[in-house]
């Protein structure tokens, strides 16, 4: 006898990255996992993208493959633009030509940052950065193209296990230095890729179409001033050895970088909330869950 296999199937664009790995843990036992990175799939071949779909027919494309280095983007926005703008322009008309679904995940740093009040999927955007620019215009591709069931899921400050991130980073300098100085101005949310994760599986789950534009983060609002202070209490509780002994808030001004950061990019999650009916957990909280992870 045949064994029929009845797992829905997953394209994963980007599989190797820190989302990615957290996405195919969840989506494991559910889905027929296809995962695709570079070196054998590369996102900007778009004879590949093409082809690599059409074969697969997945019901699902996810695409967390990005050129994610901020202030390098500055440097080589012509390669940014061309990873995380056109070629996701080429992936929506290939799930487009399969009648897959497509979630695509985007960032706060499509915003200017100038606001002091949770923004919103309809608020105005505004780029100040190569990264950000080139990150619009993914989602201005998928917006143009054939593509109607799409899912772009703007994110900020994101952090798990098998990545470069401000926690490993932050750990990483408080056992090397005696003090830090952290950015204080600059306010936002964490968002741990395990929430990230399951958010994604709640919104394709939903029992009404949810293509659109959604935002999630962990829920509240912090400064990496406020992350470190935590990151460092939580270090300690789980028995790191730490040099820090003191941690002090500095202005962005002080610590200059290529790459221009969003002053404040708080989101409002209403939509993902009402959609979903779920809670998001807050930012503390799912730091504590890591530490207990990592
Ligand atoms: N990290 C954050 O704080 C943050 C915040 C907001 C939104 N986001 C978005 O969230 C998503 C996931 O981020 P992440 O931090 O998990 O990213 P990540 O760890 O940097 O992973 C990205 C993956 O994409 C791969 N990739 C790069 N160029 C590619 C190409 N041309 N073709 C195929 N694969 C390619 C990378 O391979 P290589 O490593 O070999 O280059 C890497 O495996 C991205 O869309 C990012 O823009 C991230």
């Amino acid at each position: 006898m045949d064994v029929v296999n009845h797992k829905k199937k997953l394209l994963l664009v980007g599989s190797k990255g820190m989302l990615a790995q957290k996405i195919a843990a969840r989506a494991a036992g559910e889905w027929e996992i296809i995962a695709v990175d570079l070196p054998d799939f590369d996102l900007t071949d778009q004879a590949q993208v093409l082809a690599t779909v059409q074969r697969l027919s997945p019901a699902v494309i996810i695409n967390c493959a990005a050129f994610t280095n901020v202030d390098a983007c500055e440097s080589e926005e012509e390669v940014a633009t061309r990873v995380n703008g056109s070629a996701v322009g080429t992936l929506a008309e290939a799930a487009h030509a399969a009648s897959a679904t497509l979630v695509h995940i985007s960032t706060d740093y499509v915003f200017s940052g100038t606001g002091n009040t949770p923004l919103s999927e309809k608020d105005i955007v505004g780029p100040q950065s190569a990264y950000g620019r080139s990150k619009l215009l993914g989602e201005q591709s998928i917006l143009t193209s054939r593509l109607e069931k799409f899912i772009i899921l703007r994110t900020s400050w994101l952090y798990g296990p098998g990545g470069n991130n401000f926690v490993e980073t932050i750990i990483r300098l408080a056992k090397q230095r005696e003090k830090l100085g952290i950015v204080a101005d600059q306010i936002g949310s964490p968002t741990y890729t395990g929430d990230l994760a399951d958010a994604i599986f709640s919104i394709l789950a939903s029992d009404v179409d949810p293509y659109g534009i959604y935002h999630f983060s962990n829920d509240g609002a912090c400064s990496w001033y406020d992350f470190a202070l935590k990151i460092v209490d939580l270090a300690r509780k789980n028995g790191e050895n730490l040099k820090i002994k003191e941690i002090a808030p500095i202005r962005t001004e002080d610590y200059p970088l290529p790459a221009k950061r969003p002053a404040y990019s708080v989101f409002s999650k209403e939509k993902y909330c009402q959609l979903t009916g779920k809670s998001i957990p807050f930012w503390q909280d799912s730091l504590a869950k890591y530490f207990i992870e990592r």
